[in-house]
């Protein structure tokens, strides 16, 4: 399983925000992880699309907008036009999930399901068929910085399981407290896409951290 990383512009410095970003892409980070969010579903306010746009000027990555909102289906249309590549909306936050990944599915993207700590895996049966990917958050969304919840271990574990058996194409991407210490269990674990915030621009080398970050996570350091 090809192991990509994903840093969080969250922990930016969002003055400096294009310097930021090339200075990981440079390193060979190959997805650029937005997080969006609406002060409602989750107690925080970042960014929208006019900003998802301007990096979309600056960057080959992969644009993965993650959007904490509780109504997605209002703004996938422009996120989308901003040039986002991937689009993952909450399970918890969606009325007509099918509904939703299937109109970013129609507009290009590649449509994804985030998933608190908080919520079982049985929430994604029926729709596991219709998603590019699941988001695992591996902290409760609406901060950078925070620590990891040790039991999402072992859900990572078990939606792979479920992934395999059913024979599906879908993608584990892992989300919050990823760092250093947890990324090569993480995929042991099975993830395979790994969003990391403050692990990277919190680090005083963003570029060496993803790096770092990707020999640790492929378990190819020295
Ligand atoms: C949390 C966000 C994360 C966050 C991760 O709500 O979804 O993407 O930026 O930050 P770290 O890696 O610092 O936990
Ligand atoms: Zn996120």
């Amino acid at each position: 399983m090809s192991v990509k990383i994903a840093p969080s512009i969250l922990s930016a410095d969002f003055a400096r925000l294009g310097e930021d970003v090339r200075v990981v892409e440079a390193a060979g980070a190959e997805i650029l992880h937005v997080d969006v969010m609406d002060g409602h579903y989750v107690p925080n306010l970042t960014i929208g699309p006019p900003v998802v746009a301007a990096l979309r000027k600056v960057t080959n990555m992969i644009v993965d907008t993650h959007l904490m909102m509780t109504n997605p289906d209002d703004f996938i249309e422009a996120f989308r036009d901003a040039g986002a590549d991937m689009i993952s909306v909450h399970v918890e936050a969606v009325a007509h999930l099918h509904r939703t990944l299937d109109a970013i599915r129609k507009l290009g993207a590649r449509p994804g399901v985030a998933i608190n700590p908080g919520t079982s895996l049985s929430t994604l049966d029926e729709i596991l068929p219709h998603t590019d990917f699941i988001l695992i958050m591996t902290v409760n969304p609406g901060f950078g910085g925070q620590k990891f919840i040790q039991t999402c271990l072992s859900k990572i574990a078990r939606l792979r399981a479920m992934i395999t058996e059913r024979n599906l194409d879908v993608h584990i991407e892992v989300d919050g407290g990823i760092g250093m210490s947890n990324i090569r269990t993480l995929v042991e674990h099975g993830a395979e896409w790994i969003v990391a915030g403050s692990a990277v621009f919190g680090a005083p080398d963003p570029g060496a951290a993803v790096k770092a970050l990707r020999a640790r996570g492929e378990g190819v350091e020295a």
